[in-house]
């Protein structure tokens, strides 16, 4: 995995933030604009829980966990992601599934085993990765850094709009209650936890809409890639 890290000649944008920061839209739109990858990391942990609720695996029990993690068979094609030949792209965003990533995404092992996953997406011509640790752990040789925040009312109006788009039944304070909890999980855990980067460009998108926030990091990127304006 070291060697792909060495490879500063593909250039990665990380966009890291809590949940519902509107970090997997902005990333993916970014990525689209480039024709770059994109790697949505929080699908993988959501992935992990999901299978491990299929296989009656204790959310305490690191080592199976991490067992599961290194060898999850997933495939991600046309916008979809399938788990062991399933497709679970629906099934992995039920809230009850965020939490549950939330929770197993404390254990290092688990963590760990899904490192060199996450940077096999770093390939040709570039890579938009969106997640917590995006900027800190995975991909620290980032070309630029972008962490998004909101405030955790606009985030639960965005959760509870995405939810019911997705057939979900939702309520705005019971979300609201969850996503504070899940952020106080993310940014207290010893191995990884959500804060910016060092030199991440922080951008508030409570008042933005999405093509300004876009617009934002494609300028950020620009700048980081002709520092002179050149
Ligand atoms: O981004 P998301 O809501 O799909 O992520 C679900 C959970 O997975 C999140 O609450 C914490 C965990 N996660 C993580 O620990 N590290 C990442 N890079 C991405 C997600």
């Amino acid at each position: 995995m070291s060697d792909l890290i060495a490879d500063d000649s593909i250039p990665v944008i990380t966009v890291d933030g809590p949940t519902a920061s509107g970090k997997g839209t902005v990333a993916h739109r970014v990525a689209d604009a480039l024709g770059f990858h994109y790697l949505d990391s929080g699908a993988l942990y959501r992935l992990t829980a999901l299978a491990s609720a299929r296989h009656g695996i204790d959310p305490d029990d690191s080592g199976a966990l991490a067992v599961l993690a290194e060898t999850l068979d997933v495939r991600f094609a046309d916008q979809r992601i399938w788990l062991a030949g399933e497709d679970v792209s629906d099934a992995i965003r039920a809230e009850a599934i965020g939490n549950q990533a939330s929770s197993i995404a404390v254990h290092p092992s688990v963590r760990h085993a899904l490192v060199a996953l996450q940077r096999a997406f770093k390939t040709a011509p570039g890579l938009v990765a969106d997640g917590r640790d995006m900027g800190t752990v995975i991909f620290p040789e980032a070309d630029l850094k972008v962490f998004l925040t909101a405030t955790p009312q606009a985030r639960a109006q965005r959760r509870y709009k995405q939810l019911i788009e997705k057939g979900f039944s939702a309520n705005i304070d019971s979300l609201l209650l969850d996503l504070e909890a899940r952020d106080a999980r993310d940014r207290t855990r010893a191995e990884a936890p959500l804060r910016p980067a060092e030199g991440a460009r922080v951008l508030d998108t409570s008042g933005l809409n999405v093509d300004e926030a876009v617009s934002r990091v494609l300028e950020w990127f620009a700048q980081a890639q002709y520092p002179q304006g050149a």
